[in-house]
């Protein structure tokens, strides 16, 4: 757009920087993560987000949450594995640093709840590794007490809030957001260091630097608890896969948002698509990709 002079993100684009899968292509190069989250109440978070990020097309996923949930989701996720983490009542207290070694990518928060004992599992996260890192939903909530903390970490890190929890990580109305969302998410990401992927019906993408894109694909039809979820889990398979963030988010977005159009082109509506059909027509997609 003139005003902000800000790219706003294409098909064009997409295609041009969306990676091909090589021949020689095996699991080890088509990226390894690992979603935490998932507690005793919410589980469908996790499984939404360890879905997408399978079929948006990751080599490994892992998911580390409750074993109290594992029987509930393996039958219908085979392709999905588990690690344990410290738990009390099922809420998640902390993580063994071991399950992050050989991870490309990790996404943490989705049903994680906002006990203030899962905090110190977003602290590991941020103090103790240096790969690429999303923070989404709960972990958002758990984030707050901790932003100084991102200002020294090593590696990439990309926050998804939505407007709610923007407001809240900037210690604004939400009005505010609305009014200045790009001048917002520009001084968050600068100063402490991350990609923004500020969500919405125009979704801003923010590097560290400041460079900002707009991705506008999607519709009403997204405005279902769980659409977040999917979008966590395709973001995170996207960022394992391109080296640029800024193209990683931007067509993680697109992948998401166009999915939903095509979805309601073809068999739903506005009305009754769910966030689970995104995840099973992402190939609706990718088609109009090759
Ligand atoms: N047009 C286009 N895209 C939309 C629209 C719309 N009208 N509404 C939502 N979306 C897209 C957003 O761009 C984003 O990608 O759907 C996704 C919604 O993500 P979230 O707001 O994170 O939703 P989700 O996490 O699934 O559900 C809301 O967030 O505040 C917490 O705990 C709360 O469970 C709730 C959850
Ligand atoms: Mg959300």
């Amino acid at each position: 757009s003139p005003e902000t002079g800000c790219r706003v993100w294409s098909e064009e684009a997409v295609r041009e920087s969306y990676p091909a899968i090589p021949a020689s292509a095996h699991k080890g190069t088509r990226g390894k993560g690992l979603v935490i989250g998932g507690g005793h109440m919410m589980p469908g978070a996790l499984i939404m987000a360890a879905k997408a990020s399978i079929r948006a097309g990751a080599g490994l996923t892992t998911a580390a949450t409750v074993p109290a949930i594992v029987p509930s989701i393996a039958p219908s996720l085979p392709e999905l594995m588990f690690t344990g983490v410290t738990e009390t009542d099922g809420v998640i207290t902390d993580i063994d640093a071991g399950i992050l070694g050989g991870k490309d990518g990790v996404a943490v928060g989705v049903g994680m709840g906002r006990d203030p004992r899962s905090q110190s599992v977003v602290e590991t996260l941020l103090t103790g590794t240096e790969g690429r890192l999303l923070i989404d939903a709960d972990g958002l909530y758990h984030l707050k007490d901790l932003l100084s903390s991102l200002k020294e970490r090593e590696g990439e890190t990309v926050l998804t809030p939505h407007i709610g929890e923007m407001a809240r990580l900037c210690d604004k109305e939400i009005a505010e957001v609305k009014r200045n969302p790009f001048s917002l998410s520009k001084s968050f990401a600068r100063e402490y260091g991350v990609s923004l992927v500020l969500k919405g019906p125009a979704t801003i993408i923010t590097t560290p630097g400041g460079e900002q894109v707009v991705e506008t694909s999607g519709n009403e039809g997204l405005s279902k608890g769980g659409s977040g979820d999917v979008l966590t889990g395709i973001l995170l398979t996207t960022m394992m896969q391109h080296s640029s963030m800024k193209e990683a988010l931007s067509n993680g977005c697109f992948l998401h948002g166009r999915t939903a159009e095509l979805v309601i082109e073809r068999t739903r509506t506005v009305y009754d698509i769910v966030p689970t059909d995104l995840i099973d027509h992402l190939s609706l997609t990718f088609r109009t990709m090759e």
